[in-house]
């Protein structure tokens, strides 16, 4: 049983069944009422944050080609839809300013940042969040740490999130608190121990594990005492976890 808010967070939209970070995705994923979206950022040629998993768009968009060596122009000429399905076909790659747009401001963001570009779009990242008043309800994440590190200097209200795929929880947390206060852990689900999760809920962190689509691991990751879950199917995690409330 869980007696708390579990936050359903719809990874990279509701990627299971639409394109990825694409705005039909997070589109989607606000329709099956998930309470965040997780999304992936680079820097553009041209110095623009752009929405997009890989370093390349060549899986993702019926384009290729490495993201900081085109601009937006040229990006978003790229179908970023069609190869999900036909219906999704002219979806175009985001730039983080639209989602921005898109998304209301009680819905979280968790941003994670893919390629900082050797430090250069951290101050981009703030200075946009800042624009938009999107400091206070979004959380970066990355598994750079120090570029969260860095984020934390340039902006001390960033909320920031710890990304990681290792054994224990405790020696990530303990490394990472001793530079820097942070806000969630974000660990690969199967990285999730009843221990772990109990002690860093103690400290007052919140605990997203990514990424978990079967219902047998979200009831895991519920009764584990998560605060939310990562997941490519959030009308799935909403529909367990009303029954659950029911
Ligand atoms: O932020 C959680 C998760 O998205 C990390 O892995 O590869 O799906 O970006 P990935
Ligand atoms: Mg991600």
């Amino acid at each position: 049983m869980y007696n708390k808010r579990i936050l359903t967070i719809a990874h990279r939209g509701a990627a299971g069944d639409a394109p990825e970070n694409t705005l039909a995705a997070f589109r989607l994923g606000l329709e099956q009422g998930c309470d965040a979206i997780e999304l992936d950022v680079h820097l553009s040629k041209d110095g623009e944050i752009v929405v997009c998993h890989d370093h390349t768009i060549n899986r993702t968009s019926d384009r290729s080609g490495a993201i900081c060596e085109l601009t937006v122009d040229e990006l978003k000429q790229a179908d970023a839809g069609s190869w999900f399905h036909e219906r999704y076909e002219g979806e175009q790659i985001p730039l983080l300013e639209e989602v921005f747009e898109l998304v209301p401001p009680d819905v979280m963001i968790n941003i994670e940042i893919k390629d900082s570009r050797g430090r250069k779009l951290e101050p981009v990242l703030i200075e946009l969040m800042k624009r938009n008043n999107r400091i206070e309800n979004v959380v970066v994440s990355s598994f750079d740490h120090k570029s969260l590190v860095f984020l934390k200097l340039l902006e001390e209200e960033v909320k920031l999130g710890l990304l990681y795929d290792c054994n224990p929880v405790r020696h990530s947390l303990m490394a990472a608190t001793a530079e820097v206060p942070i806000y969630s852990l974000h660990p690969n689900f199967k990285r999730l121990g009843n221990e772990d999760v109990r002690d860093v809920i103690e400290q007052g962190l919140q605990v997203y594990p990514y990424t978990i689509n079967d219902e047998d691991l979200m009831a895991n990751a519920i009764n584990y005492g998560v605060s939310g879950i990562i997941t490519d199917y959030p009308g799935r995690l909403k529909r367990l976890l009303d029954q659950i409330a029911a």
